[in-house]
């Protein structure tokens, strides 16, 4: 799959509908972006006036100790505060907060009310438990309403949430557990996905054999299956939410959502980058909220008698911000489904959307091409009239996708904002808005505030359609703050490369109108189906096997997924290669890293490419796997 064939640059623009344009919020966005432009903190500033602070700021932004900007600074809030408290005084107490359709076909819904009384009572339970302010909380579950729950009753006590996505493993855990020094897990006994159980709780007892500082473990039944439940250590959800304790002494259901400062910590998301040690990247409070809340009524044009569902995993960053926080901050209603979009059959997402009355749907590139290669019958067999405005994230979409999912979901009437960002930037960063003239597999243009730019090795600005590293000039709110406890560690990676710059590790070309077109990582990063993985993570999972002795994962060009994974082992001494031996290494890896990162080929070889100074060259794997020319092989020792 090609990502961004050159040509398509010059492709028609397409541009919305008159009822697109006249629905819209924002119908002169070079205005807006220059307005921004012009007074960056001002801009902001009007944003953030749509929230409740308890205390007001003394700055927009502190932008005195590069690059460890803060934002609305002197400022209290807390983001659960304007995601529920403050709804439920208004008509929006008894709107639908949240509407959850299970794998197996089961509904349930949560008013502003509901979901808040919930969240008020397992907030009450983990304080109980003696969470307090600051305390890291590690959520692995499945894609189930007690998730966001989780993750906003922590946020409502002012503790740190660190998700973790379901369907990681042993090792992955372990590793997250670790490095976040958290003492309590939340989890389900077991999660659905494409008709089979994935068995989670059993994952956490494997990782927990290997971490020390769990000292409880919070289950949600989803399936009931059966789970052993150590003594002391292990709780039911819905034992601990019977108890006096999550209720007030007066027997209420409410919860004081904790003052926090702008700046105190959210959440920690664990991401992959060039090392094998995940990165804890830290979002806070309140710029946070603002970033997120502004850009998701923005570019998906939420109203009140919307519904709108992002297909991503809570578990992920698309999740944070545009299923839980970004939604509820509008008021919005939001859809979440369990499992997986083929099951049982490939119309099962079309029939959502029919079911549900689903307005605008956001979603990946590989969910697109997957679904595209059953044809058009499934969906033409459902009415999706509904639909106003779709959505696509997470890797470049190539233009044949683009143009089904336009014509064939999207009656040709529907909009795409394919919304370029990271999760280190929290919130859209290159994205359409409804009134942008579209290209397809363009990002379009920078959000109001944002400056990008392409530049090459010494950070100087490229000729318009030339390929460069892709670069963000200017602060902004929903930024990452740091890595966790590594500051170095986030000046090394984002802001040496180009000095006064945030480095994204894409690479990119800017067309003659200015339109983005990203083209794919350039450090160690493989986006498969749309996830972030790092070589170096896969590769110590197969390392950790008894028969390798080195390896090296690089991604190969997939047809649905974008990209998959191939890796290249070497085995020790006195070990043979079988095809045994291969099935059981790909086991391995999906057990210690996750079924997502379960190698698509391993070839078992007698050595690696290596630089003099021992680095392997994946570059060189990766050109010989394709046919290519191998390039400059001058360090090359083999
Ligand atoms: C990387 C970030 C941000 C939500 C999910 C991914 C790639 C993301 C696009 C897009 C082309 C994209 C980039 C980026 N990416 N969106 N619309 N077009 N590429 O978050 O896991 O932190 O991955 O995803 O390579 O750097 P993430």
């Amino acid at each position: 799959m090609e990502s961004t064939p050159s040509h398509s640059q010059d492709a028609d623009l397409i541009r919305p509908t008159r009822d697109v344009l006249e629905h819209a919020l924002v119908k002169d966005r070079a205005a807006m972006a220059r307005a921004a432009e012009q007074d960056l903190q001002a801009f902001w500033a009007r944003e953030a006036a749509n929230f409740v602070w308890f205390n007001g700021w003394d700055k927009v932004l502190d932008d005195s100790n590069p690059p460890f900007y803060k934002w609305f600074t002197g400022a209290t809030t807390n983001i659960v505060y304007n995601c529920l408290d403050r709804h439920l005084s208004t008509w929006r107490r008894n709107k639908l907060a949240l509407i959850w359709e299970g794998e197996k076909g089961e509904q349930r819904s949560f008013s502003y009310h509901a979901l808040s009384r919930e969240v008020c009572m397992f907030a009450n339970v983990l304080r109980s438990m003696g969470v307090r302010k600051g305390d890291r909380v590690t959520i692995y579950m499945g894609r189930v309403p007690e998730l966001p729950i989780a993750m906003l009753a922590c946020a409502k006590i002012g503790a740190i949430h660190s998700v973790i996505y379901g369907g990681f493993s042993v090792e992955a855990i372990h590793g997250r557990i670790e490095d976040s020094q958290s003492n309590i897990v939340i989890t389900c006994d077991g999660g659905y996905m494409n008709g089979k159980v994935v068995e989670l709780k059993q994952i956490v007892d494997e990782a927990l054999k290997r971490c020390a500082t769990v000292e409880h473990v919070i289950v949600i039944k989803r399936t009931g299956m059966d789970v052993p439940m150590e003594e002391g250590r292990d709780y039911w959800y819905h034992d601990l939410m019977t108890l006096p304790v999550a209720k007030t002494a007066s027997g209420q259901s409410r919860c004081e959502t904790e003052e926090v400062d702008a700046e105190h910590p959210l959440f920690l998301l664990y991401t992959s980058g060039t090392t094998g040690k995940p990165k804890a990247i830290l979002h806070t409070h309140g710029g946070y909220m603002v970033g997120v809340a502004t850009t998701l009524k923005y570019v998906f044009d939420i109203q009140d008698d919307d519904r709108f569902w992002c297909t991503a995993d809570p578990g992920w960053v698309t999740g944070h911000s545009y299923v839980v926080y970004g939604p509820l901050l509008l008021g919005a209603t939001v859809f979440i489904y369990e499992g997986g979009p083929t099951y049982p059959f490939p119309n099962r997402w079309w029939s959502l959307i029919e079911k549900y009355g689903i307005n605008i749907l956001y979603t990946a590139p590989t969910a697109i091409r997957g679904l595209m290669r059953f044809g058009e019958a499934w969906p033409n067999r459902h009415d999706l009239s509904s639909l106003r405005l779709l959505g696509t994230v997470g890797e470049p979409i190539n233009p044949e996708a683009w143009r089904w999912y336009h014509r064939v979901i999207g009656k040709g009437a529907c909009p795409i904002m394919d919304t370029w960002w990271q999760t280190e930037t929290g919130m859209f960063m290159i994205t359409p808005m409804p009134e942008t003239p579209l290209k397809p597999g363009s990002g379009t243009l920078p959000f109001p505030g944002v400056q990008a730019d392409v530049v090459d090795e010494h950070g100087n600005s490229v000729k318009p359609g030339e390929e460069g590293y892709l670069i963000l000039k200017t602060p902004w709110p929903a930024m990452m703050r740091t890595i966790y406890n590594d500051n170095e560690r986030y000046v090394e990676q984002y802001w040496k490369k180009v000095p006064g710059a945030y480095f994204t590790g894409d690479s990119a070309r800017r067309d003659a109108d200015g339109y983005y077109w990203i083209i794919g990582r350039v450090d160690d990063v493989i986006k498969v189906s749309g996830y972030r993985l790092g070589t170096a993570e896969i590769e110590s999972a197969l390392v950790s096997h008894p028969a390798v002795a080195e390896a090296a994962a690089i991604g190969l060009p997939h047809e649905v997924k974008g990209n998959a994974i191939h890796a290249y082992v070497m085995l020790k001494a006195g070990q043979e290669p079988s095809d045994e031996l291969i099935a059981e290494l790909r086991e391995h890896v999906s057990h210690e890293m996750g079924p997502i990162a379960k190698p698509e080929k391993i070839t078992i070889v007698p050595g690696l490419p290596k630089t003099r100074s021992g680095k392997i060259m994946r570059r060189v794997l990766k050109a010989r796997a394709q046919g290519l020319p191998e390039g400059d092989l001058t360090t090359l020792e083999e």
